[in-house]
């Protein structure tokens, strides 16, 4: 179901074409929300000048030719040549009364979407930065499958490396089932630098260690055998995570760099027999035009360092041919940190000349921000110890079941107990969302969990007292389907609202902007509290109470819809 803006866009451009001529039927109205009425039209400014007329004259025009009687009140002209428009509150009523399951959103074309997040890597401890491409890697994948797009999860999960030489040899030191294995699971960092220590102080170890890193490149069973030990626990590590996080990847998306190991040696050959690639200073090299570093040098993307051994540019190359190649991506998205972009580029550019990415495929970097601590530099836990992801998740609970605690008393204790890490880890997730993607922000657990201003907990609030409604007039969301009357204009004003929610939801997936869902579900859900406010809903009477409640029920639907599509859990009661 289109939103009020495509609907009156769609007036408007026939209305252009009348009064203009066929040329003008895809000019934009430039139909905004207005404080002087319920939308305003702009159209008219642009044209003028095109036209040669006044702006005035102009919206007259636009006026005369503008059928909308049934929607509309009759437009008026204000201003230079704004025009004012106020819908009928019968259409929006009848228009909320047609929502139907979908709620506004439509079905898109369905495109082939691999989408890079996560990825993290193996042997260390996930930082907030890996918490953040999760976290809006995991909105934008369930919002592109809302929108009928066939999505391919992609966990490109670091699980190659030299460093594997020493981190296996360490876990046959101190024993495959031994505590000290078992740090590789909740405390990988630890593994890693008693692995390190080991390696630094032991001559005899470090020679084992470089030993076999060469039988791993070599492919060595046993040697391969243990790397298996080590991805296996660090995926015991990541799958706790993900599952404290709610987040929808499984093992099934874990596609990591060991994965094109057999294709890249092929890459390089490639690239250098088609003089794609250099050798310079014994390193495989691709320069590219337009990549110059200091002093004007060029800046080389190796493929292949001077020992012979590959690097994460190899591996990209690999990932990208087989995402166009074998998945058919028609988008393919890279949830990824800002500091990341040159490497994408210049990876995206060899592909491109390769013939290995073609013009019909597009390719995304959602660059993803830095999570800053209180003074602006390193976060930490409260405590003070430098940070492991699962305290910041389990300070984040914590502090909710304080908040939970305070705000109701009331509740049972296993039921507050049960609401804090929703409400918690609902708090952190929404932060990360709230934020445009790209820029940084500053951890405040404090902020991220109170009840009121633009916060996760405050929309699990919001949808909570409108379940409760539903307790109190002992009728489910579903059995309030009642016609939609509006009188009100608080009542006006959210019914207006929901039905923005596709046309949102729609720009999320073409923007892949996670937090323009969170500034809507937040606009709606304030809206919603005034309308509570403003008109009593179970202490009103016959049709205006059964037709509020099924404003409440609509409300209800598009929050919960919202926050699904977010990932952010929804508590029965709070
Ligand atoms: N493992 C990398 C990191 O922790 C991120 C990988 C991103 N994906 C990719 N295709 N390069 O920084």
């Amino acid at each position: 179901m289109p939103s009020p803006v495509q609907v009156l866009t769609e007036r408007f451009q026939s209305a252009l074409e009348t009064a203009f001529g066929e040329e003008y039927a895809g000019t934009d109205p430039v139909i905004r929300p207005s404080q002087f009425a319920d939308f305003q039209a702009n159209a008219a400014l642009a044209l003028a000048k095109r036209l040669g007329d006044n702006p005035r004259a102009v919206a007259q025009r636009i006026v005369d030719a503008l059928d909308i009687d049934d929607i509309a009140d009759a437009p008026e002209i204000s201003g230079p040549g704004f025009v004012n428009l106020r819908l009928h509150d019968a259409w929006i009523a009848a228009q909320v009364d047609a929502l139907d399951a979908r709620l506004g959103v439509p079905l898109q074309q369905p495109q082939t979407i691999p989408v890079d997040y996560s990825a993290p890597n193996v042997a260390k401890e996930m930082h907030v930065g890996h918490l953040r491409t999760t976290v809006v890697g995991d909105a934008l994948v369930r919002t592109l499958e809302h929108l009928g797009h066939r999505v391919i999860r992609q966990n490109h999960v670091g699980d190659w490396g030299t460093m594997f030489g020493m981190l296996i040899e360490h876990l046959l030191d101190v024993g495959e089932d031994s505590p000290e294995a078992l740090l590789m699971v909740s405390d990988p960092n630890a593994f890693y630098a008693a692995a390190n220590a080991q390696f630094a102080s032991d001559p005899e170890f470090a020679t084992r260690a470089r030993a076999r890193v060469v039988m791993l490149q070599g492919g060595d069973e046993d040697t391969l055998r243990h790397w298996h030990e080590l991805v296996d626990l660090s995926k015991q590590y990541f799958n706790r995570i993900y599952a404290t996080l709610g987040v929808t990847l499984t093992d099934d998306d874990l596609a990591g760099e060991s994965t094109y190991n057999d294709e890249l040696a092929e890459i390089c050959e490639e690239l250098e027999e088609r003089g794609i690639a250099t050798i310079s200073d014994g390193a495989l090299c691709v320069f590219l035009d337009g990549y110059l570093g200091r002093e004007g040098k060029p800046v080389p993307l190796i493929i292949r360092k001077s020992d012979g051994g590959y690097g994460y540019a190899t591996t990209d190359l690999a990932t990208i041919r087989r995402r166009v190649r074998d998945m058919k991506a028609d988008r393919i998205l890279y949830v990824i940190g800002v500091t990341q972009a040159l490497h994408l580029n210049m990876v995206w550019d060899t592909a491109r000349k390769a013939g290995w990415l073609t013009d019909d495929v597009e390719v995304v970097h959602v660059q993803i921000g830095s999570v800053l601590g209180e003074d602006r530099k390193l976060l930490r836990t409260r405590s003070g110890k430098p940070l492991k992801l699962m305290d910041l998740l389990t300070d984040a609970v914590s502090t909710a079941r304080s908040v939970v605690d305070q705000a109701r008393p009331d509740l049972a204790e296993d039921v507050r107990a049960a609401i804090a890490p929703q409400v918690g880890i609902g708090a952190v997730k929404y932060a990360d969302l709230a934020v445009a993607h790209d820029s940084d922000y500053v951890f405040d657990l404090d902020r991220m969990v109170t009840l009121t201003g633009n916060t996760g907990p405050y929309l699990q609030y919001a949808a909570a007292r409108i379940r409760s409604i539903f307790r109190k007039a002992g009728l489910t969301p579903a059995q309030a389907d009642a016609t939609v009357v509006v009188t009100e204009p608080a009542e006006r004003a959210l019914a207006l609202r929901l039905l923005d929610f596709g046309e949102v939801v729609l720009q999320v997936g073409d923007l892949l902007e996670p937090h323009r869902l969170c500034g809507y579900l937040f606009d709606l859900a304030q809206l919603f509290s005034s309308f509570y406010d403003e008109c009593p809903v179970l202490k009103a009477e016959g049709d205006t109470r059964a037709s509020r409640l099924a404003l409440c029920a609509a409300t209800l639907a598009v929050l919960d819809q919202g926050l699904d599509l977010l990932g952010i859990p929804r508590p029965e009661q709070m």
